[in-house]
């Protein structure tokens, strides 16, 4: 078992990686916790123990109901159990459970304890890590949400082992893009290795930035594209697909910048369509304008040019004033 802690202050808290660690999970509650009121999905293949009486509470599948409904039908669950800040909410799922969950309790009483037991990929190296927790409304996604740190977070690798082939994917994309956000070599170490370290890596950026004024954004290396291909594709490329193909556009983008060599280029590809066997091409039909218009959307877009995280001579960085031209001929390198 890994331990890493993620560096807050009075906040801080550990995240358990490794083999049947959800054994670990009673440890992480808060001393004060005198119940749990446990969110999760049906199916979830865990079993847990939080070692003080609970009470189980299943939400649906599918990001609709990753929505304020649900945050209310918990709300009025909690409300029934009496659930207090002398208690805490365990979330137990992927990453659509653990924000909802963080969600429920950040707002319930105004804040109860959380802590997350992560069973998907994508949930253990990004999602249960760094507090931010939301739902979506038929505007967005992750709309209404707030930064309500986890006070343990436990990832158990055997939960993976009934992880959709699908699912480990995604989760590999998001790996992958930590390979460039520092120089480690994550392909040298064994698998509970590899999420640890993954794990401290965003927890280190998280002690810094928790609130994303400036180096937390260097988590989304690889997600301008990725969400203009998830919202382009309605979502057929998942968003660790999206994420993979993201990373490599990133590289051409820097590139075309002047910021990387050809060889960095072909690191990325290496790694996310060679060692990690993800696509790096652009999906049959989508059309280029859109993507670009669809990447300008989320930025603070200044006329006529983007802001990227990009990688560089100073490692990966957030780079403005990215002239849309640059980042329409970066796709054609893709496809
Ligand atoms: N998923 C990016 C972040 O937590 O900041």
């Amino acid at each position: 078992m890994i331990t890493v802690r993620v560096p807050l202050g009075e906040r801080a808290y550990d995240v358990v990686v490794g083999h049947g660690v959800v054994s670990e999970l009673a440890a992480l509650l808060p001393r004060s916790a005198a119940r749990a009121a446990i969110v999760t999905q049906a199916g979830i293949p865990v079993t847990i123990d939080p070692g003080v009486p609970f009470e189980v509470f299943e939400i649906g599948h599918g990001e609709e109901h990753k929505s304020l409904a649900t945050i209310e039908t918990l709300s009025r669950g909690f409300a029934r159990m009496g659930l207090t800040r002398n208690d805490v909410v365990v979330g137990v799922g992927g990453g659509m459970v653990t924000d909802v969950a963080g969600f429920a309790a950040a707002s319930w009483h105004r804040g109860v304890p959380v802590v997350h037991v992560s069973t998907t990929l994508v949930g253990m190296v990004d999602a249960a890590i760094g507090g931010k927790t939301g739902v979506n409304i038929p505007e967005g996604k992750n709309l209404v949400g707030a930064f309500w740190q986890p006070s343990g977070v436990v990832c158990d690798l055997d939960a993976l082992a009934t992880l959709p082939p699908r699912e480990v994917r995604c989760g590999r994309g998001e790996i992958a893009k930590y390979h460039f956000l520092t120089g480690d070599d994550l392909l040298a170490m064994d698998e509970v290795e590899r999420v640890a370290r993954c794990v401290q890596i965003k927890a280190d950026i998280v002690g810094e930035d928790e609130r994303e004024g400036g180096r937390r954004a260097l988590l989304n290396y690889g997600h301008t594209l990725a969400h203009a291909l998830e919202i382009e594709t309605d979502h057929s490329l998942a968003h660790g697909e999206a994420v993979a193909i993201g990373l490599v556009y990133a590289a051409h983008l820097a590139h075309r910048l002047g910021r990387i060599s050809a060889e960095r280029v072909q690191q990325h590809y290496d790694i996310v369509g060679g060692a990690y066997e993800l696509g790096t091409s652009l999906p049959a039909g989508v059309s280029a304008e859109r993507l670009v218009e669809l990447m300008g959307r989320d930025k603070k877009v200044l006329g006529d040019q983007l802001t990227f995280v990009l990688d560089g001579p100073a490692g990966v960085e957030v780079v403005p004033g990215v002239p849309r031209a640059d980042a329409m001929a970066a796709l054609g390198s893709l496809s």
